[in-house]
């Protein structure tokens, strides 16, 4: 039974697909989109899903939102099963998928809305006030009234925003959301996904930008090859990968010897090398602080061209590590 206090909650989903492909789509091939995924999620926070192209998120996204039946497992989204009870979640739900589908383009934003209202059963009393409302939330009011074929990608992608919200969902599913927008516009959206928990949604967001995942989400789960390898908070994911300090090491070339002094040096907990060009850089990554960049320089006295550089680990570090790491 699911957990009352959380917001979705899953039991070993496995989502396969069969699809036909060559002469006569008689070539079937199988794909295990999702091999048993658990996962919990909070209520009223923003929950992060990372994960390469291909690794399932789409997939996990569209279970949750019951729009596509899960394989195998159960899944539960405000204490309910997607399968059994799908009808009283979905007027509960919000989801946003990428892309221009979904909308009609010969129509206005604002007809677009009504047509939506209707459909999730908004009094006519209410839809104008509350059009006007999300309208303006997605800062889409100027452009309200003219057709859809006219809006840009990001015009359109705050207009399936607007649809995500139209009729107050306590759980929203966002895929992607600030794909193909500019700058301000995707700063607007992350501004609008945090009012969004202020008023007690729960928000369940896939993403491959990784200072939005970090920015957005006290908690996050990196998706690969449709497993779960990690679900935690960023803190705990740093940990993770080896620590909160990373020093990177950079000259051209190092010996065997030079690698293993690196390697061996007091504090360091992961070491990783990258090659570009005649550039070699080792990547070191610390739990504590005891290793200063001066201890590099004295461990590597023979390279003048030495470039040490100290910087707090990043999420795309932590994002990079566990997902190279599932593919070894
Ligand atoms: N309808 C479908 N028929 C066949 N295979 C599918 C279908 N939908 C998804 N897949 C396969 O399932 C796997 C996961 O796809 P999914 O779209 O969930 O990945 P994703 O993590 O969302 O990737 P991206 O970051 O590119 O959006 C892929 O191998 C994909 O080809
Ligand atoms: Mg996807």
């Amino acid at each position: 039974m699911p957990n009352d206090s959380s917001a979705i909650e899953t039991h070993g989903i496995t989502r396969d697909f069969d699809s036909r492909k060559g002469f006569l789509f008689r070539e079937v091939t199988h794909t295990e989109a999702l091999k048993g995924i658990d996962l919990t999620v909070e209520r009223g926070a923003i929950f992060g899903l990372l994960g390469p192209n291909g690794a399932g998120k789409t997939t996990l996204t569209k279970i949750l939102s019951t729009l596509l039946l899960p394989t195998q497992g159960q899944a539960f989204v405000l204490g309910h099963d997607v399968v059994r009870d799908a009808d009283w979640l979905r007027p509960r739900m919000g989801l946003v998928l990428g892309g221009e589908r979904g909308l009609y383009t010969r129509i206005s934003a604002r007809e677009n809305l009504r047509y939506f209202a209707d459909l999730y059963g908004i009094p006519r009393t209410d839809r104008e006030r509350r059009i006007d409302e999300v309208l303006a939330r997605v800062d889409l009011e100027e452009a309200a009234d003219r057709r859809v074929e006219e809006y840009s990608r990001g015009m359109k992608q705050k207009l399936h925003l607007a649809r995500g919200i139209l009729h107050r969902p306590q759980i929203l599913f966002l895929d992607e959301p600030t794909i193909g927008l500019d700058p301000k516009s995707a700063r607007e959206t992350r501004k609008l996904v945090r009012s969004l928990v202020a008023d007690g949604v729960t928000i369940f967001l896939t993403t491959h930008y990784m200072f939005e995942a970090e920015e957005l989400c006290p908690k996050l789960a990196v998706l690969s090859k449709g497993r779960i390898v990690a679900q935690d908070t960023v803190a705990n994911l740093r940990h993770l990968v080896g620590g909160d300090r990373t020093l990177d090491v950079e000259a051209y070339g190092f010996d065997d010897r030079e690698l293993d002094s690196l390697r061996h040096l007091p504090g360091v907990s992961r070491f990783l090398t990258e090659e570009f060009g005649p550039v070699s850089r080792v990547t070191l990554r610390m739990r504590t602080d005891e290793l200063r960049v001066d201890q590099v320089h004295a461990a590597l006295p023979n390279h003048p061209e030495l470039m040490v550089r100290e910087r707090r680990t990043s999420m795309e570090d932590v994002y990079l590590d566990l997902v190279e790491e599932e593919a070894r």
